[in-house]
Formats: C-alpha cells, structure tokens, sequence
C-alpha cells in the first residue's frame, strides 16, 4: 500500500502560519515501501548502471506505452536532445514549437544551433494550433516539437500531415503527458518518436530522468550508442567510440524507482484523475476561475497539474500572494518561453508574437496537486482561493 501524504514536517511554525496551519506543497512524489526494496536490491547487486534493471525498466515501459522501444536518459531533456540530434537539426534551420511550454521543448533544438519559431495556442485547451504551426513554416523549417501540456495530448494526427507536406521531423515532447490517451491510444505510441520526463512533480518519478520511445530499431541502438558516449552498442571495446555522443546515462537505482512507479501507475493516474475531478466540483460556482478544459472523445488528459485560469480582471500577483500567505503554494504556470530573459536577449522576441499564449501565461496558476492529496486540503486550497478572488 502506498503511503497516505503527509504534511511537511515543521511547515506548520513557518512564516506568519499558525501552529494549526499546515503548508499544501504544489507537488509530492508517491512513493511506498516498494521503491525502498527494489533500490535496496539493485545497491546490493552492485549493477549501479548500464544494468540489467534499466534493460527490465525500458522492457516494462515501451510495453505500457505501446511502442516496440524504449531508451532510459538522465532527463527529459536529455532525450529531446537527443531526437533533435539523431534528426539533423543544426545551424541554419528552424524548428517550431509552442511557446506555453517549458523552456526544454525549445532548447533540445537551440543546443544544435536551430532557431525557434513559436505557434500560438489555442486558448483552451493551451496546446499549440496545427494552423498556427503550417502558418509558420519557412523554407528553413527542418523540425517541429509538439508539446502534449499539462498532460493534454497535442493535435498530433494534423500535426503529422503537416510535417507529411513539408517535408518535416516530428519530435513529440510528452514530458508531461505519461498515460494520457489520443485516439483511444497512449501518447507516445502515435508514430513520432517522444520523450517522456521522471521529475519528481511528473506522473511518475524517478528523482530525476526521462525516456524516449521509438518505433525504430535503428534510432533506438543509435539512442544507447549516443546516451553512452558515442561508444559502439552491444559487444566491443569499452573505449570504442564511433561517434561523438554525450553523457545521458541514466542508473539502475532510478530504473529501480521507475519500475516500483510503473507498478502503481494505474493506481497514480486514477488517484490525480479523482483529484482533479474534485477540483473541478469544487471550483465550480467560481465564476472568476476557469478550470482545465475537460476530455473530449479523442483527448483522454494525464493529470500532470491542475492550472487555473484566473478572470483578465484579477490581480493574479496578489491572488497568489494571498495563497501563499495562507500557506497554500501556487506558481505561474507557465510563463512563455519566448519572453524568457534569455529569449529575448539572443532573439529579440518580445509581447505580441504569440498573443493567445501570452495572454493565457499572465492569468495562470497551478494550485497544489499531487498523487496523495488530502480531499480536506483541497477544500483549504479553494477556500483560500475563493478568498482571495474576493467571492
Ligand atoms: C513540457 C516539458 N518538456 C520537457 C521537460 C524536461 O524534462 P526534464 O526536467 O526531465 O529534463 C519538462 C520537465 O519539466 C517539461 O515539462
């Protein structure tokens, strides 16, 4: 049995919080007595990495994704790298991708010298417009990078015919997104090859990693050779590198984890499901806080974060201020890649590209979410925030 949650120990004599206040954290990872045992087992084997239980963790992984190959990397990042690298993306070309996103969707490909190019969003469901996408290819485009947000699986059958047209890779950042469902099929089983993320806010969680799905034999001995250094695959010298690759080794203490975590996977899923659920009820009569967009028959939603969007009249500034002060954790969630300090200083992007997205990023806010979390703090979470909107 998974342990129940617990409050942070010490929150509660914390700041201006009264000793029967408990902090609510934005996330938790969900962990039992499992994980204990099956890190336990891979210290004493003394296989720390390049391992059996990382073959076992990719073996378990494609299966549940659907997909004949799975990669195990240090990060998400890591393996979007590595798709953008395996696809030839470098100087001169660019890449599209969504700016209400994190700013790993966009730097997988800046590492390899592309330039990005952002299509807006739909302002609902926040995922990137296939429209937006073909409106923005140039005959530089070599790439595009779906991002499945907040566990919402991106338009990716029209996002592959336009890539089919112009000639263009696919590479589906579902970092966010492990279990959602597109078409009645998991995320990451769809075609293009996709990256998924194991820190410790995710669905699951390995402390920290990531692993890219393929449906190629080849991209998947070409992910281990580049994963590892560049060194040739299966037999031969340690010390033989046939091409220039990185460290994005993973360990077999985090396949450990992820083994225990996809054990429980289900039970994860519909818990978030639930808790998600109980948002929506509870946030309902909130006229001033619109809820995630629901599922539709071809979008089945992995409750990564629960991200509200507060009315255009609303200092959200102070909304969250409020929250915080009452001891319940709340971030900006997400602020847009383009505007990024870094963003503008090498690009010169600034307020107007993406007006959808950039509208939507100065009204959200994630509220505490998790696998474990407590109905009654949930309750508090609202409350506070009802408050707070002035209701
Ligand atoms: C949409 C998205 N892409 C990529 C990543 C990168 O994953 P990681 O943190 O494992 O490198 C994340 C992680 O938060 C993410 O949310």
């Amino acid at each position: 049995m998974a342990r129940v949650c617990k409050p942070l120990a010490g929150a509660g004599s914390r700041g201006s919080l009264s000793h029967t206040t408990r902090e609510i954290p934005l996330s938790r990872p969900w962990t039992d007595e499992r994980e204990e045992e099956l890190v336990l087992e891979v210290l004493r084997s003394g296989r720390l990495s390049l391992g059996p239980t990382i073959d076992r963790f990719e073996e378990l992984f494609a299966e549940r994704v659907g997909v004949p190959y799975a990669a195990a990397v240090s990060s998400g990042t890591a393996g979007l790298h590595l798709l953008c690298h395996i696809a030839g993306i470098g100087p001169g070309d660019e890449v599209i991708t969504s700016p209400f996103s994190f700013v790993a969707s966009a730097n997988c490909f800046i590492f390899e010298g592309a330039t990005p190019v952002f299509a807006d969003v739909d302002p609902v469901t926040l995922s990137v417009r296939p429209e937006a996408v073909e409106a923005a290819v140039t005959e530089r485009t070599k790439a595009i990078v779906p991002v499945d947000i907040f566990g919402w699986p991106c338009e990716i059958d029209d996002l592959r015919a336009i890539g089919e047209r112009h000639g263009l890779r696919l590479i589906q950042d579902s970092a966010e997104a492990l279990g959602a469902e597109y078409k009645g099929r998991p995320v990451g089983s769809h075609g293009p090859s996709a990256a998924f993320g194991f820190y410790p806010n995710k669905q699951m969680t390995t402390g920290e990693g990531g692993v890219v799905v393929t449906q190629s034999e080849d991209e998947w001995r070409l992910l281990q050779s580049l994963r590892n250094q560049g060194r040739s695959y299966g037999e031969g010298s340690w010390f033989n590198h046939v091409r220039l690759g990185f460290n994005y080794r993973w360990t077999d203490l985090q396949a450990a984890i992820g083994i225990a975590q996809l054990e429980k996977l289900d039970r994860i899923l519909e818990l978030r499901a639930a808790a998600a659920r109980r948002y929506d009820d509870l946030l309902s009569g909130l006229g001033s806080v619109e809820t995630p967009s629901p599922d539709t028959a071809d979008h089945r939603r992995s409750w990564f974060v629960y991200v509200v969007k507060l009315a255009p009249d609303l200092d959200r500034t102070r909304v969250m201020e409020e929250l915080r002060r009452k001891g319940v954790a709340t971030a900006e969630y997400v602020p847009c890649i383009h505007l990024q300090p870094y963003m503008r200083e090498r690009y010169g992007f600034s307020e107007g590209i993406c007006p959808v997205a950039e509208d939507a990023a100065s009204r959200t806010m994630a509220l505490p979410f998790f696998t474990g979390i407590e109905p009654g703090d949930q309750e508090r979470v609202v409350e506070v925030l009802a408050a707070a909107v002035g209701r």
